[in-house]
């Protein structure tokens, strides 16, 4: 199953990364907000396992919390439209909390973008953003991201989370699929205009 993959970043090379924005992220928060509890949000399904390395990685003088929402995209296949969908919401509000969106990747910027906008309308006292992966060749929008773990290559990736139509997710490492006609990256990955879960 996994003959059509090359590796991008190792385990180690993957949990280096979450070590060291869990470093940075518990050093910009306790500069900002002290001892108030920071609650991570985790972008299902792509983000299921950084979001649990990431928490278990941050001190536990910390408090963070964890909460996850679920979003689908409408595009063209490997890429999202812009056109969000809330699948699910976060089980308790962020009204008044320190709030991380904790993203798998961010690609041309319109999922994370909406959802920022859908976060910061419900008035949390502080909101920022940790993705593990960043891909800035297509961006469509102008998104701040605050922590960005790794740059990841100008190909489609998969495992730790990342799917291709439901598969690889459970990869320990992050792989690229080999180009091949019938899922290349720029191709069509599945039918156009059918939602992708994240
Ligand atoms: P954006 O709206 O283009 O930034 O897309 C972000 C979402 O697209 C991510 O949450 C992923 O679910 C998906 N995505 C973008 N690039 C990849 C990739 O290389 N592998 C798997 N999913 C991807």
């Amino acid at each position: 199953m996994t003959d059509d993959l090359a590796v991008v970043f190792s385990e180690t090379a993957i949990a280096a990364a979450v070590r060291s924005l869990a470093g940075a992220l518990a050093h910009d928060h306790v500069r900002d907000h002290a001892d108030a509890p920071v609650v991570l949000v985790g972008v299902l399904k792509g983000a299921l396992f950084f979001t649990a390395d990431l928490a278990r990685a941050l001190p536990p003088a910390l408090d963070a919390r964890i909460d996850f929402l679920a979003v689908s995209s409408y595009g063209d296949g490997d890429r999202s439209s812009g056109e969000v969908r809330l699948l699910k919401d976060t089980s308790e509000s962020i009204e008044g909390r320190h709030v991380v969106i904790v993203e798998d990747i961010v690609d041309n910027g319109l999922t994370l973008a909406y959802l920022q906008g859908l976060l910061a309308s419900r008035r949390p006292a502080s909101l920022r953003s940790c993705v593990l992966l960043n891909k800035p060749y297509r961006r469509k929008i102008d998104v701040t991201v605050d922590y960005v773990g790794l740059e990841a290559p100008d190909a489609f990736v998969v495992g730790y989370g990342l799917d291709y139509q439901e598969r690889y997710r459970t990869l320990p490492y992050l792989g690229r699929l080999a180009p091949r006609a019938d899922h290349g990256y720029g191709n069509r990955l599945s039918g156009a205009g059918a939602p992708r879960f994240e």
